[in-house]
């Protein structure tokens, strides 16, 4: 099984690589920070990888992207490809707009970036007919929360986007599994000051993602209580939902990234 994950520096990213670590996976490990990157290689390879690459990459650069998932296929064919890399931003209490350039920069990360990592793999896979791309959404894309106007935005079009090639690419023989988490306790999820209902480890979480995967899972939403809840208040009438979530105290930092030039 070769897979390439994008985010492995860290929480969700750094699980699922470890927990196919133990399975020999042979991994394309992806991330900024260059010394948390090779310690997650150092832990997959410690745990029984039989290989891991690591490469020191912004998803938001189109072109070294491409180059990396090109290069990482043309080596051998990628199984699998997770679109993880992704950061949160959104409103602390008292504030009403949140940054444009924070905005800005969590957009070309969260939905460009998904962009870049993807769609390099798609002819390759298409091609060959045989692969899996999974990308990495959001509770917060199923329904919007009043916390992260943006966040939920960006998330939104990673599910549109997945669920829309999920169809498209089925008669190639390449599989979309959508990943929707709850909250999973990872640095990204401890900088938001929330009741965080059903936290789980990120060990958890991506044990839950690797049977979704292995079962070619359409989606792979959990805990399955939050996702019924989500899709619930998308259902109930919008006033009701809002006011609801009003009652809750939440701060979302908001993200320190800008966009690069
Ligand atoms: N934790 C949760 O509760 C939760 C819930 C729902 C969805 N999610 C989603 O799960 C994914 C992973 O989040 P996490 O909780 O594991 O967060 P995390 O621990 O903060 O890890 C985020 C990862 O994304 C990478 N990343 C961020 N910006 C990047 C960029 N411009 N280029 C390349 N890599 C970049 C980081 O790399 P560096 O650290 O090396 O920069 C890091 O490896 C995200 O898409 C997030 O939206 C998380």
């Amino acid at each position: 099984m070769r897979l390439l994950i994008t985010g492995a520096s860290s929480g969700i990213g750094r699980a699922l690589a470890l927990v196919y670590a133990h399975d020999g996976a042979s991994l394309v490990l992806l991330g900024r920070d260059a010394e948390r990157l090779e310690a997650t290689a150092r832990a997959c390879l410690d745990a029984g990888a039989q290989e891991a690459e690591t490469y020191v990459a912004d998803v938001r650069d189109r072109e070294s992207m491409a180059g990396i998932v090109r290069a990482a296929y043309d080596k051998r064919p990628l199984d699998i490809l997770v679109a993880n890399a992704g950061v949160a931003t959104g409103l602390s209490p008292g504030q009403i707009l949140e940054t444009p350039e924070a905005v800005r920069a969590m957009l070309k990360i969260n939905v460009e970036g998904v962009f870049n990592t993807v769609e390099p793999a798609i002819a390759p896979m298409c091609a060959r007919r045989s692969g899996r791309i999974a990308i990495v959404g959001s509770m917060a894309g199923v329904r919007s929360l009043p916390y992260s106007p943006s966040y939920c935005a960006a998330k939104a079009a990673t599910h549109m986007w997945a669920d829309s090639l999920r169809g498209s690419l089925a008669p190639h023989g390449v599989s979309v599994s959508l990943i929707v988490p709850g909250f999973v306790k990872t640095p990204m999820s401890a900088r938001t000051k929330s009741w965080q209902p059903g936290a789980m480890s990120d060990e958890r979480a991506a044990l839950i993602i690797k049977r979704g995967l292995d079962r070619r899972r359409s989606v792979i939403a959990f805990p399955l209580f939050m996702y019924a809840a989500m899709r619930l208040f998308a259902l109930l009438p919008p006033a009701v939902v809002d006011g609801v979530m009003r009652r809750f105290h939440v701060d979302v930092p908001e993200t320190p990234e800008r966009e690069i030039s």
